[in-house]
């Protein structure tokens, strides 16, 4: 394997700071993009190149293709809040589409050819079928999977028109933290299970609140697919690889093609924190599908992707460390 440059948008998110810890692992040379509206500083680990700003900064872009031989890109820089784009849409078509075009035209013009897309579950709206397969039709359910869908398709145009080959990696629950336990999970707000679960246990919340227990599933709670972020990272390393060594475009899914429920969650979190973690059962989330479970037998066949952490409880166990660490650092 070669060691190549990749230019790593929204390197300073959750999923975004692991890829570049996995990159610098693998031998690779990172330069992160972010304009850290939503990301931190601080989860880039030292090593990497760091450059604040925009992926809609057409003059940056130009100059950062310019100074590097950029061998790939990988785009972590979205926004991924359900809820929020079903309020705030134009913000989401704005940042995860407009933006995007700016960074593939940036590449276009400066003969860049590989891309690596973070996509999701999303993109499938309520399924018909589960496991889902990546030829389960594509009907998002919001405008967060609409936008994620569009770059898709545009993403296949661009390999029509310009050569660009991409692979699109659509994760299901991205959970758990890096072990080294230096980065993990820091949104604001946060809206996912394992976190708000794990922040009760740190005493930062009071209660978690389950939403809907009434749902078609064996304990009325809803089914995902948690997936652990470093082996979404490994799955980018093996795309990465693919497309460097000619591979064409793709999509994938990425999970364990495990379904746990909302309830399981928190009785495990429990069990690795030994606090009670109160909970009260409210109504359901508008917009949350019952099951969600990956097929990713393709990514397995195809990129040779194994997940490490195919276990619920040792994926909260890690998201455990970061947590309690983090909480540590807030009182100290
Ligand atoms: N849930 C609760 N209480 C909470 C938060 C969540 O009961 O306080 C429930 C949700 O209703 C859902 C499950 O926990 O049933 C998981 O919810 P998350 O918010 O953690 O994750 P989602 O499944 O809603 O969404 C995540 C990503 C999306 C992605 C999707 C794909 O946030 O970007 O996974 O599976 F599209």
């Amino acid at each position: 394997m070669t060691a190549a440059t990749v230019l790593v948008a929204g390197g300073a998110g959750y999923i975004g700071s692991h890829m570049v810890n996995a990159l610098q692992g693998a031998g690779h040379h990172a330069i992160v993009l972010d304009d850290l509206s939503r990301g931190h500083r601080d989860l880039v680990v030292s090593g990497s190149a760091f450059i604040h700003g925009s992926i809609q900064d057409t003059a940056l872009l130009d100059q950062i293709f310019t100074d590097h031989r950029i061998d790939a890109v990988m785009h972590f820089a979205a926004h991924s809040q359900v809820g929020e784009s079903v309020t705030a849409p134009l913000i989401y078509y704005r940042n995860n589409v407009a933006a995007t075009v700016e960074l593939i035209a940036a590449m276009v013009r400066h003969d860049v050819r590989r891309f690596i897309f973070s996509s999701t579950a999303a993109v499938y709206g309520e399924p018909e079928t589960t496991p889902i397969t990546e030829n389960h039709p594509l009907r998002p359910a919001n405008p967060y999977g609409v936008t994620k869908m569009t770059v898709e398709r545009m993403l296949s145009d661009c390999d029509t028109a310009h050569g660009i080959k991409s692979i699109c990696l659509r994760y299901f629950n991205a959970a758990g933290a890096d072990e080294n336990g230096r980065i993990g999970e820091r949104h604001d707000p946060e809206t996912h299970l394992i976190p708000l679960v794990l922040t009760v246990a740190t005493g930062q919340r009071d209660r978690i609140s389950i939403f809907g227990t009434d749902y078609p599933t064996p304990d009325g709670t809803c089914l995902r697919d948690y997936v652990h972020v470093t082996d979404l990272s490994r799955a980018h390393l093996l795309a990465l690889d693919a497309l460097l060594g000619g591979g064409d475009s793709a999509v994938y899914n990425l999970g364990n093609s495990k379904g746990h429920s909302v309830r399981e969650v928190i009785t495990l979190a429990r069990k690795i924190t030994g606090h009670p973690i109160p909970a009260e059962e409210v109504g359901r989330r508008a917009g949350d599908p019952a099951n969600l479970v990956a097929g990713s037998d393709k990514a397995r066949k195809e990129l040779g992707w194994q997940p490490h952490y195919e276990q619920l409880e040792t994926i909260i166990e890690t998201a455990w460390q970061w947590h309690r660490r983090e909480a540590h650092h807030l009182v100290s």
